[in-house]
């Protein structure tokens, strides 16, 4: 393929890119799939001209600023030096739990995402669960841990089927859902005693297992007001039939049609309002997307974890639905406007299917050529782990790209997605069959 041609056999518009070159900058920091959906949400825009990526990645079409996702000063001296850059998009976890919004705001740099403290929901499970237990919200019984005796002990005499779960960011891997008393009490072992997860199993929260099903419902809120996204679903395990390891997840699709409106009612009442309500009183009112990550069980609905961000993959799914322009919302986010902006969300149904390296989640070989992009016709690609290999593409990551289309019913939208899919081939490409395959 020619780089930073538009994917998927679009031709630029001239007439409006030119319009677009005295519009504003924005800086998106990251550099996966979720980033690469929200620069080409960002750049449907009008107001929006250059998009720079904190690093970005080479099929994201931006313009890569090698800055890494986590290099505050890095982020905060580039967008010093760019005056174009009207606003800064911290997308993922580890730049909000160091409090890379906090820093460009302080240096009166406008940023869309969580300070450091409202971040905390996501950057500390013993925090999350504790300011649920403080406001009434929903979620499993639990106890938290700074020593693994103790926790050995709740474990043995709380007489229930436990998860155990490292305090801290773990790259989404810290949660160990135990089949007995003592695969608990080695999870408890490997987290506490060696440090699997290094300082973030300092602490650790023991808490209930959950049956049910899984659904994520993101919302933009600018800490008073909030706008709900369509829920999605996320497939966390490698293999189909949820078989095999746990992955930062392999595909998603959006609404999740089983989740109807009177869940989403209680849900509101119950989870969102009081979360919304629990951290200004907390004094550290949420601004940006902030996903709940719900386990339901008929009409039971409880908090499995709070993500102060969008979520990868459902991102993917989700904001090719939006109807609305991302950067007056994310703009609203920041000035506490939300409800005078409007947003609006297609009625079509939305899937995405994440291609990886064979061996991922564990090892796997990188600087394998992807071909067939070209070729593909009617459905997104968004990359994530993609680096230059002359005038074209390589792998350089687990999840390497993933596809997304949508249709008026889910039937439609998958078969898209899978014969467009057919067309890309990488050496040890594997991706799951059966998203979206039971709706
Ligand atoms: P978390 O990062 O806390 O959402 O946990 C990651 C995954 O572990 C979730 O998406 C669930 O699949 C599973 N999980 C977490 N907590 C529980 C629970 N209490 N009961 C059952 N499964 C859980
Ligand atoms: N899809 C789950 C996450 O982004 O954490």
């Amino acid at each position: 393929m020619v780089l930073n041609k538009p994917q998927n056999g679009k031709r630029p518009n001239i007439n409006k890119d030119l319009k677009k070159l005295g519009g504003d900058g924005v800086l998106v920091v990251g550099g996966g799939g979720r980033e690469h959906a929200i620069v080409r949400a960002l750049k449907r825009s009008a107001a929006v001209g250059t998009v720079y990526g904190a690093p970005g990645n080479a099929g994201m079409d931006v313009t890569e600023t090698g800055i890494s996702a986590t290099d505050i000063d890095g982020v905060v001296t580039f967008v010093a030096a760019h005056p174009d850059i009207k606003l800064t998009v911290v997308a993922p976890d580890d730049p909000l739990s160091m409090g890379m919004v906090d820093v460009l705001s302080a240096n009166g740099y406008k940023a869309f995402g969580p300070t450091k403290a409202a971040a905390k929901l996501e950057w500390s499970k013993a925090y999350a669960k504790d300011f649920m237990r403080r406001y009434g919200i929903p979620t499993a019984e639990y106890e938290s841990f700074d020593s693994a005796d103790a926790a050995k002990r709740y474990i043995r005499e709380c007489g229930f089927r436990v998860v155990v779960k490292a305090d801290g960011l773990a790259l989404g891997k810290g949660v160990v859902v135990c089949e007995t008393s003592e695969d608990a009490e080695r999870a408890v072992d490997d987290i506490m005693s060696d440090k699997k997860f290094g300082a973030a199993g300092d602490r650790i929260v023991v808490e209930r297992f959950l049956s049910g099903y899984e659904v994520s419902l993101l919302v933009f809120t600018d800490g008073v007001h909030y706008s709900l996204m369509p829920t999605a679903c996320d497939h966390k395990r490698a293999l189909d039939g949820d078989k095999g390891l746990n992955t930062g997840g392999m595909g998603a699709y959006s609404p999740c049609p089983v989740f109807g409106a009177e869940l989403l009612k209680k849900t509101v009442e119950t989870v969102v309002e009081p979360t919304l309500d629990g951290m200004r009183r907390e004094g550290a009112p949420f601004k940006g997307v902030l996903y709940f990550g719900l386990m339901v069980d008929g009409d039971d609905v409880r908090v499995l974890e709070y993500n102060a961000r969008f979520g990868d993959p459902e991102t993917q799914s989700v904001l090719p639905l939006l109807d609305g322009d991302l950067y007056e919302i994310f703009n609203a986010c920041v000035d506490g406007t939300l409800d005078k902006t409007r947003i609006t969300w297609l009625d079509k149904k939305s899937i995405n299917v994440v291609l990886a390296s064979g061996g991922y989640p564990l090892s796997y070989e990188k600087g394998k050529r992807i071909t067939g992009l070209d070729d593909v016709n009617g459905a997104t690609v968004y990359f994530a782990g993609v680096k230059r290999d002359g005038d074209g593409l390589a792998t350089s990551g687990g999840r390497v790209l993933c596809v997304q289309a949508m249709a008026d019913d889910f039937e439609s939208a998958r078969e898209t997605v899978y014969r467009e899919i057919g067309k890309i081939r990488f050496d040890g490409c594997f991706y799951r069959r059966d998203i979206g395959a039971k709706l």
